[in-house]
């Protein structure tokens, strides 16, 4: 009998599969759609201390393989989006609270605001690649990053994800600093910082000039970097970026992801991506003589001594 189901830092997901931050999830009610449409567990738009309206438009280019964004952080500050949060509970999986701050006090306090609204974890957005003051400015040495998660991890006591950026020379050093700092897991990874030009225009097409790839076209980057932060690290990892069929999540898995994020796939499939990925995963599992997820995280690297 094959078993979907997953266990990451005591939160019980049906199926490994997750919405990723950014994607479908500025209302309540739109993460409830993603829950029962068959997602393991939802993660919130990152927000903030503050209403924040974010970059100018054009906000999104779409590519062959792939968006870029520049949404710049747009949100309604974490005091107005908490009823959000309740409607998204309905859905009956884990939700997990997506947050940014420009410095360990800040992010310390939406932990705190962002347990009572009732999440089951907490995940810092170390990694938005064009906002400034925030994500990646903030995420970019191991030092913060440490000193952010530990503050994270005073404010609150459900689990901190820390959502790390590929935009680094070594991705797995951060992940060694978010485990230092007591951060319970490993979200691996954000967008690649990119530019598209309009030669008709001869200017940048984003209102902000640079954004964030996401899609097909950044996976292998993803399932490089979940690879090495596999080697590095002992709390667990969750994969994303560019997952939009079962093979996708396997490799993620494959390479030390115990659960995956959906956000581009959302965008170009709907959310029945969910369960396509569901099934494919467990039809692979049934072919190959697999009967719990778990017997395959990991199992592309060389058995350890
Ligand atoms: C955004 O809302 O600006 C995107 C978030 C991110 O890249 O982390």
């Amino acid at each position: 009998m094959t078993h979907l189901g997953v266990e990451i830092c005591g939160l019980k997901l049906k199926n490994p599969t997750m919405l990723a931050s950014g994607v479908l999830d500025e209302t309540g009610r739109s993460m409830l759609e993603v829950a029962c449409a068959g997602a393991g567990a939802v993660v919130t738009k990152s927000v903030g201390a503050q209403p924040r309206h974010g970059h100018p438009s054009p906000c999104i280019v779409e590519l062959q393989d792939g968006l870029l964004n520049a949404m710049g952080l747009p949100n309604p500050g974490i005091d107005i989006y908490a009823a959000e949060i309740l409607e998204a509970k309905m859905g009956g999986v884990p939700v997990i609270g997506s947050i940014f701050g420009g410095d360990e006090r800040e992010i310390a306090d939406l932990a705190s605001k962002m347990q009572v609204t009732g999440v089951d974890a907490v995940e810092l957005n170390l990694s938005c690649p064009h906002a400034k003051g925030y994500g990646a400015e903030i995420g970019s040495t191991p030092e913060l990053v440490e000193s952010v998660c530990k503050h994270a991890k005073r404010a609150c006591s459900i689990p901190v994800f820390a959502k790390l950026t590929p935009n680094t020379s070594s991705i797995s050093s951060l992940a060694q600093a978010a485990e230092r700092g007591g951060a319970d897991a490993i979200v691996a990874i954000n967008t690649l910082k990119g530019m598209a030009i309009s030669p008709v225009a001869k200017m940048p097409i984003l209102g902000n000039k640079v954004g964030g790839l996401s899609g097909p076209a950044i996976r292998p980057v993803g399932v490089r970097s979940v690879y090495e932060i596999f080697e590095a690290v002992k709390i667990p990892v969750i994969g994303v970026g560019g997952i939009s069929c079962g093979y996708d999540a396997l490799e993620y898995i494959m390479a030390g992801a115990v659960a995956v994020q959906i956000g581009t796939g959302v965008w170009s499939e709907g959310v029945g991506v969910f369960g396509k990925v569901c099934r494919e995963i467990m039809q692979f599992m049934d072919e190959n003589g697999y009967s719990d997820i778990s017997e395959m995280v990991g199992v592309a690297h060389p058995a350890r001594p």
